[in-house]
């Protein structure tokens, strides 16, 4: 098979990485995706670095087999663990997330003083605020972590009161900071893109690295001269660990159309 015609592998621990599926799809109607959402170890944000970079590595050896001619780390928490030892174990390009937010962010603000709210795992390694800077060192970064969202998501409660208002409680001290954009630095944030835009808001710009992470993907795959061709259309396959119902429903929502989807049994322990 050509390589042009070989799909993107997308990672997750869940149904983040859906918000950056659908713009590849928007994007980059001709592409093949091959998606897996690790839904039975979800949620990565508490665990620890070295536990996801595991977790990471093992979605990476599965995806690997379909000879993927690249592959997105679609999650924050993941990327900021994992990113450089993956790229440093694959011999085909691998993105993450963090530096496209991180552009989208510097080239949206106005005032240079941006927000950026994510998973414990994401916020406590410090890579928005180090992105950031290295684009801009005299950027003010206010960051804060919001575990109660991906839950929410994975549960299919994104449209919820509940959700509004875990989202009211969450982003209550994030609210008082003069910032003009908020980084969504989780991709299951762009689900309560609505209240979070609700509770921060109209003058603060949310920034989801889905945008930016596609436009990444397509600048990559057209240096290198590997762009998919032809008029086929694509079949997406998707993969998930743990609750494929769940998995379908969201997918479906998000994405506004069935998924072929198959659900995966790890065969290795899950340590926690
Ligand atoms: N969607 C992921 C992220 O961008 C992970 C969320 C989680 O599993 O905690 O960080």
């Amino acid at each position: 098979m050509f390589v042009q015609q070989q799909a993107i592998a997308i990672l997750d621990s869940g149904v983040g990485g859906l918000t950056v599926a659908k713009e590849v799809m928007r994007q980059l109607p001709r592409e093949k995706i091959i998606y897996f959402g690790d839904t039975a170890r979800t949620p990565y944000g508490p665990r620890s670095p070295e536990e996801v970079t595991l977790f990471t590595e093992q979605i990476v050896d599965f995806l690997i087999q379909f000879k993927p001619k690249m592959v997105v780390i679609a999650c924050n928490t993941a990327t900021a663990a994992a990113l450089e030892h993956i790229k440093r174990k694959l011999t085909v390009p691998v993105i993450g997330v963090i530096h496209p937010g991180a552009r989208a962010a510097i080239s949206s603000t106005k005032t240079g003083q941006v927000g950026v709210i994510g998973t414990i795992g994401t916020i406590h390694s410090g890579a928005y605020t180090a992105a950031l800077k290295e684009l801009n060192p005299v950027i003010d970064v206010v960051s804060e972590a919001c575990p109660e969202f991906v839950p929410l998501v994975e549960q299919g409660q994104f449209g919820t009161p509940k959700a509004t208002l875990v989202v009211e409680q969450s982003l209550s001290e994030m609210k008082q900071h003069p910032i003009d954009c908020l980084i969504l630095g989780c991709t299951h944030y762009p689900f309560l893109m609505n209240p979070i835009q609700e509770v921060m808001g109209p003058d603060v710009k949310l920034i989801s690295s889905a945008d930016e992470t596609a436009r990444e993907i397509s600048t990559v795959l057209y240096q290198k001269g590997q762009l998919a061709r032809g008029n086929e259309v694509p079949i997406h396959q998707f993969f998930c660990s743990g609750d494929s119902e769940m998995f379908s429903k969201i997918a479906h929502q998000w994405l506004g159309e069935q998924i072929e989807l198959t659900p995966i049994v790890w065969q290795v322990s899950n340590p926690s």
